[in-house]
C-alpha cells in the first residue's frame, strides 16, 4: 500500500517508517524541513516537505502522494512543566485539532481507506472506578485545570477520526513512550529528572501509568496500518503500574537514589494540580482489545524489563 506518515522525523516515525518499508509498503514522510528530508529517504521513505498547519500544502502533499492509508503522528511536545501542562501542550494541541481536520479533508479528497492516528491512553481516563481501563471505559469529566485544552484537543482528535464514516478510522492511545529517541531513555529528560532525584514521589504514588516501548508502538501501528477495525485500541505493555512502584525500579536502574518523597501539598506547590493528579491518580489502561484486534503482542511486555533494554 502507499502510506502517507505524518509525523516521520519524530520519536514514533522513526520507528514506523523502516517498519512500513520492511512490509512492503511505499511510504510518503512528511517533514516541514527541506533539511531532514535525506534522512526520510534514508529511512526509505519519500519526502515530503510540508506544514501541517497550513490547509493548502496539506491537500497538495497528500493529493501528489495519493496514499491508501494515512498516518497521523503529529506532535510538538518538548520539555513540559506540568504547572502549565496546557501552555507546553499549545502546539501539539492545534496539531491534534486543525491538523487532523487538514489530514482529514485531505484524506477523504484522494478516498484513503483508512486514517490511523496518534491519541494517548496513559492520562486521559476518568480517575473513578479500577485502576486499568479498557477503550470503553470514559474519559476524564473533569481533568486538572491545566489539562483541559488537551484533552479537549485529544478528544476533537478521536471524534473526527471515528466520525470519518468515508474511511476506516483508528486512533491508538498510545501508552508513555520509553525506549530510543524517547525523553524515557538514558540521557532523555524525563530519566533525567530521575537520574537526578528531581521527579519525587507525591503522596502515596498511587497514580497508575502504562508504559509501551516505542518499538513495539511502532509495531501495533504497523498491524493498524494493514488490519483491523475502526475504533479505539489502547497500545500500552502488560503491565500497568503504580508510580510507588515503577519510579523506585527506574531510579535504581539508572544507579540514582531512591525518589525524594513529598506530600501531596508539596507535590502541588512544585507542579501543580496536574502534576499531582499525575503521581496519585492516573488511571492504567489495558491492551486486551489490541492483541485480540489487531494480532499484537509487545515485545518488551514489561517495563521492568524495557527499561533496562
Ligand atoms: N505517548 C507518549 O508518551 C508520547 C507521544 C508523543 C511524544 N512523546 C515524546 O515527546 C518527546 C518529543 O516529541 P515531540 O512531539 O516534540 O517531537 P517528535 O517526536 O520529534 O515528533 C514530532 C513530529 O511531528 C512533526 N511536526 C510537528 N509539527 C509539525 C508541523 N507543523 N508540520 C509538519 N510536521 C510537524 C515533526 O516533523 P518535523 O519536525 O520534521 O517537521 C515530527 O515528525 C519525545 O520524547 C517523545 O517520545 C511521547
Amino acid at each position: 500500500m502507499r502510506v502517507f506518515v505524518a509525523g516521520a522525523t519524530g520519536a514514533i516515525g522513526k520507528q514506523l517508517v523502516p517498519r512500513l518499508v520492511e512490509a512492503g509498503h511505499e511510504v510518503h514522510g512528511m517533514t516541514r524541513s527541506e533539511s531532514k528530508q535525506a534522512m526520510l529517504s534514508e529511512l526509505g521513505a519519500v519526502p515530503v516537505v510540508a506544514d501541517a498547519l497550513d490547509p493548502d500544502q496539506v491537500a497538495e502533499a497528500v493529493g501528489k502522494a495519493r496514499p491508501d492509508v494515512i498516518v497521523h503522528q503529529l506532535t510538538a511536545i518538548g520539555s513540559l512543566d506540568p504547572r502549565h501542562f496546557d501552555r507546553d501542550f499549545a502546539m501539539t494541541n492545534r496539531l491534534r485539532t486543525e491538523g487532523t481536520d487538514h489530514l482529514l479533508s485531505a484524506g477523504q479528497a484522494v478516498g484513503v481507506r483508512r486514517f490511523v492516528a496518534q491519541s494517548y491512553g496513559a492520562w486521559p481516563y476518568a480517575r473513578t472506578g479500577g485502576p486499568v481501563k479498557s477503550e470503553e471505559d470514559p474519559l476524564d469529566p473533569a481533568p486538572a485545570r491545566e489539562m483541559r485544552e488537551s484533552l479537549a484537543a485529544i478528544r476533537h482528535l478521536e471524534q473526527a477520526v471515528l466520525g470519518a464514516r468515508w474511511t476506516v478510522g483508528i486512533v491508538l492511545r498510545y501508552g508513555a513512550f520509553y525506549g530510543p529517541g524517547t525523553s524515557g531513555a538514558p540521557g532523555g529528560e524525563q530519566f533525567e529528572l530521575v537520574r537526578r532525584r528531581k521527579f519525587p514521589l507525591v503522596g502515596d504514588g498511587g497514580g497508575v501509568w502504562s508504559f509501551i516501548h516505542i518499538a513495539d508502538a511502532a509495531e501495533a501501528t504497523v498491524a493498524a496500518v494493514e488490519h483491523g477495525n475502526s475504533g479505539v485500541y489502547n497500545v500500552v505493555d502488560d503491565d500497568p503500574a503504580p508510580v510507588a512502584e515503577w519510579l523506585p525500579v527506574l531510579a535504581q536502574k539508572l544507579g540514582a537514589k531512591k525518589p525524594v518523597r513529598v506530600p501531596r501539598v508539596v507535590g502541588r506547590l512544585f507542579a501543580g494540580e496536574a502534576g499531582v493528579v499525575m503521581m496519585t491518580e492516573l488511571r492504567g489502561a489495558s491492551n486486551a482489545k489490541a492483541k485480540r484486534e489487531l494480532a499484537w503482542r509487545p515485545a518488551h511486555p514489561s517495563w521492568r524489563d524495557g527499561f533496562a533494554a
